[in-house]
């Protein structure tokens, strides 16, 4: 019988990571991020994911140090990542570092946009290290950010 089969990079997961209060989805400033939680954008996310015959691995954390670690696992385990690191996202150097060293296209996400906020929010590390940026567009983003990784993967795959 003829071993397993080789796994393309195709068939890894996309790793949708998710940063510090994102849990707080819904309930935390709605006017500003919208009323969607983010179990409800995970169930969007898969299914859209799932038209294109992608599999999507939806993760939250409060921790700087476990978001690092899932980027370095995603190195090895996913096709490509979409991020949003939300207060991270303009703090972290570790998170760049981690971001710069994963060798898979990386779609950074906010639901608002952070540019047309606070001077503080008007920079992101992630940034410097992102393939594209999606922001403004609320929940919906993270659908269009499935929509343009698809379209990078497809690219890179020739
Ligand atoms: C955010 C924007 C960040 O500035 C903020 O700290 C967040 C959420 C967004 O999705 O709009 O927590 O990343």
């Amino acid at each position: 019988m003829a071993g397993p089969a080789t796994k393309s990079r195709g068939a890894k997961p996309i790793y949708v990571l998710n940063g510090p209060n994102l849990n707080l989805l819904g309930e935390r400033e709605p006017e500003v991020y919208g009323r969607t939680t983010l179990a409800q954008i995970a169930e969007q996310v898969t299914q859209r994911a799932a038209t294109r015959a992608l599999h999507i691995e939806f993760r939250q954390t409060n921790s700087e140090a476990e978001l690092i670690g899932w980027l370095q696992e995603a190195r090895r385990k996913a096709s490509g990542v979409i991020l949003n690191a939300a207060g991270l996202s303009h703090t972290s150097v570790a998170l760049l570092d981690a971001a710069r060293a994963l060798g898979r296209p990386l779609i950074e996400v906010h639901l608002s946009n952070p540019y047309a906020r606070e001077e503080y929010r008007r920079h992101s590390f992630v940034s410097e290290a992102a393939t594209g940026i999606i922001c403004g567009l609320g929940a919906d983003g993270y659908l269009y950010a499935v929509d343009a990784l698809a379209h990078v993967l497809k690219e890179q795959a020739g």
